[in-house]
């Protein structure tokens, strides 16, 4: 009888076919807490420093752009002393901006709707972006206080804007305009959106972005996904046959 010899498995990343830009949903902080019995803070915290991690090693590899969701839109609607920690965390994370972007060639951005950001957190970001300036690395957007549906009702209003002001026709708003218009509009394209935790929804993220974005979701909570996890993300990555809509 003939066995067919089972395919080798693909151990490690072709550096030719990177994703170019990852999009990833930082979830099951509150979940990795409680299985341990700990507050949700403490997911959180644990949260933030899985965040670090991942984007260091992305920087590593040579990703061009990562795009981490930390706080969406929606988020508000959690109790109080929850997003108020969340912003704590935020801000403690940023005031140690130099500490944590010393050494690093990590280019800080920051996306989504800053105005209901506290004056505070807004100086740090600035103060944040401006440390990472002269970086040429990794583009790391931090995704706060975003939607992807806010995302493209901004690039309309700004389409609409332009076209009352005569600086553009209606037939002039094209995908390439509001593609260009995303808060994303000058990062390469994303190739892949990964979700741990289970979940299987993308919950308003990257939505105009994610037409033809690989997707990828893993059982693991955020605070343990590990280089390995982001490893054998881009590796399965690798191994898909992207068609946009070709045979
Ligand atoms: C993600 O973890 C962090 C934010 C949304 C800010 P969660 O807090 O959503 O964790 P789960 O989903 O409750 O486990
Ligand atoms: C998505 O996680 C938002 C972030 C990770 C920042 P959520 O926990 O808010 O998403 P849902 O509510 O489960 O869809
Ligand atoms: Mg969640």
């Amino acid at each position: 009888m003939l066995f067919k010899k089972k395919k080798e498995e693909v151990r490690s990343i072709d550096p030719s076919n990177l994703p170019r830009h990852i999009g990833v949903i930082m979830d099951g902080n509150g979940r990795w807490a409680k299985n341990r019995h700990l507050p949700r803070s403490a997911g959180h915290k644990a949260g933030a420093d899985t965040f670090e991690k991942i984007v260091k090693y992305c920087d590593k590899i040579g990703i061009k752009a990562i795009t981490a969701y930390a706080f969406s839109t929606e988020n508000w609607n959690r109790p109080k002393a929850e997003v108020d920690n969340l912003m704590e965390l935020l801000y403690n994370y940023l005031q140690m901006a130099e500490e944590k972007f010393a050494g690093t060639n990590i280019i800080l951005r920051v996306i989504g709707d800053r105005s209901a950001l506290s004056e505070k957190i807004n100086k740090a970001i600035d103060h944040a972006i401006e440390i990472t300036n002269g970086n040429t690395g990794i583009i790391l957007n931090m995704a706060l206080n975003y939607g992807g549906q806010d995302e493209i009702v901004r690039a309309a209003r700004i389409a609409a804007e332009a076209v009352k002001n005569g600086e553009m026709t209606p037939e002039e708003i094209t995908k390439e305009f509001l593609d260009k218009n995303m808060y994303t509009g000058d990062n390469p394209p994303v190739d892949l959106i990964i979700r741990p935790s289970g979940e299987l929804r993308l919950s308003n993220f990257l939505l105009w972005q994610s037409a033809y974005a690989e997707l990828w979701y893993s059982d693991i909570n955020w605070p343990d996904f590990s280089e390995k996890d982001m490893e054998r993300a881009i590796i399965d990555y690798q191994k898909r046959n992207r068609r946009f809509g070709k045979v």
